[in-house]
């Protein structure tokens, strides 16, 4: 594994209070899958920080998977690194036979709306046919426990608020029933992943359960993603592009939130059951901009790009763009005992430091392709963009 000089998080290696502590270390392996990407690495990252158990991190390592994330685990017996393809059955096969975990946390995705945009197709497969292996496969490894084993089993579906749509302003959040309505190709097939592993628990009693959560921000995001890119751009001088007005509306919560999440409803939750989870803060983008570049000026006061709100530019929307996600996330609090930890004040603070502190790991994440998608997704969008009218953008 190569060594990026990543500088770590808090939160991240370092054992928390409250719920986490108290909960157990798993006798069996889990198998996790996309544990190099944002939030999978966050995942395993806080999972053996929290000494739960041994981790099988099953990875293709596409351009949003990267091992430099893991640098803080590397050589630990807890963490087994696979590189392949949840599309593989012989694979999926073979390390559910070899390592006989007792959960399956699926996190292996095409993730970004954008690049589902400009090419649906690795959307269908990943999302869709992947999740189907994944879901065969566990269901034959099934057949292979014993009675307690089994009993003990779980597949966490990890999946995205994208599938219900988009609100209107005065419409009320996301709840655990609200009909599907998915929007974008990358919206579409992970609707189509949720819908199968429901099929596949209903059908063939797969002990399986789902969350469905909001836009997550902090450490270790690939800066195709709002905050990142913003945070990259920003220190580089480079303009801020915000889509249409800016004032679609996102549910941000911080990525160890969401692990805790997970950790949560593996533990107590309810077979079949999906679990949404938020952080019960709505923003609009454009909002979340100025809040980055003001921490900015702040944290390094000495940049020549101060104020960074002058590096912002409106350029041409997201095509079928959702308006806005809200999530109401009551089940996963009353029953299960979950709350965020992070206020969006703390946790972007922590997010831009850590950005700050890490110039080498984004500088080796920002080189190479990526330069490719920043051509392909913002070449045609107006690649000057609109300066912000002087009373609404600079201060
Ligand atoms: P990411 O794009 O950062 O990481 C995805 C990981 O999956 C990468 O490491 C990649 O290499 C791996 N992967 C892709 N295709 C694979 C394949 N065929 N086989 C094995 N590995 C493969 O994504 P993320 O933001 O960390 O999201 C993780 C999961 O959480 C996704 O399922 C996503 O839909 C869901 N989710 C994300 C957010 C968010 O705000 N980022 C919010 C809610 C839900
Ligand atoms: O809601 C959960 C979802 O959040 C996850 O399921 C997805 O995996 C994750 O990518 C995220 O989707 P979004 O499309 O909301 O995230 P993104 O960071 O791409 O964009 C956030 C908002 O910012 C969105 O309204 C589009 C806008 N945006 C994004 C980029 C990259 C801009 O205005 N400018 C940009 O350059």
């Amino acid at each position: 594994m190569k060594s990026s000089g990543f500088a770590g998080f808090a939160g991240g290696l370092t054992p928390t209070t409250g719920v986490a502590l108290r909960m157990k270390r798993y006798a069996r392996p889990i198998l996790v899958t996309g544990g190099a990407g944002f939030i999978g690495s966050n995942f395993v990252l806080h999972w053996i920080s929290q000494n739960h158990g041994q981790v099988i991190n099953l990875d293709l390592l596409t351009y949003a998977g990267n091992l430099c994330n893991l640098a803080p685990i590397e050589g630990n017996p807890d963490h087994v690194f696979v590189q392949g393809d949840i599309c593989n059955r012989r694979l999926v096969d073979q390390l559910l036979a070899e390592h006989r975990p007792s959960a399956v946390v699926h996190f292996a995705a095409e993730s970004h709306v954008d690049r589902s945009i400009l090419g649906p197709e690795a959307f269908l497969r990943t999302n869709i046919q992947g999740t189907f292996h994944l879901l065969e496969a566990t269901r034959a490894y099934l057949a292979t426990l014993e009675v307690d084993a089994r009993a003990e089993f779980r597949f966490l579906h990890v999946s995205t608020d994208e599938v219900y749509g988009t609100l209107g302003p005065n419409d009320p959040s996301f709840h655990e029933n609200t009909p599907f309505a998915p929007n974008s190709p990358y919206a579409a097939s992970k609707a189509a992943s949720d819908h199968l592993v429901r099929a596949w628990v209903h059908t063939y009693k797969l002990p399986a359960l789902i969350t469905n959560c909001s836009n997550n921000y902090g450490p270790l995001q690939f800066p195709e993603k709002l905050l990142p890119l913003m945070i990259n751009n920003a220190i580089s001088g480079k303009p801020l592009p915000v889509y249409g007005d800016g004032r679609q509306v996102r549910d941000w919560l911080f990525v160890v939130d969401h692990c805790r999440a997970i950790e949560t409803v593996l533990e107590k939750g309810k077979i079949g059951e999906t679990y949404n989870v938020g952080g019960g803060n709505q923003q609009a983008n454009i909002d979340v901009v100025h809040m980055v570049c003001d921490l900015l000026d702040e944290l390094v006061p000495d940049s020549p790009h101060k104020l960074h709100r002058q590096l912002i530019r409106f350029v041409e929307d997201r095509p079928g763009h959702d308006r806005r996600y809200a999530i109401d996330a009551h089940k996963l609090e009353t029953e299960l005992g979950w709350r965020p930890q992070e206020t969006f004040a703390t946790g972007l603070r922590k997010t831009v430091q850590w950005y700050l502190n890490n110039r080498a790991w984004m500088e080796e994440v920002a080189s190479g392709a990526y330069q490719n998608w920043v051509n392909a997704n913002y070449g045609q969008r107006g690649a000057a963009g609109r300066a912000p009218a002087a009373s609404k953008g600079a201060r």
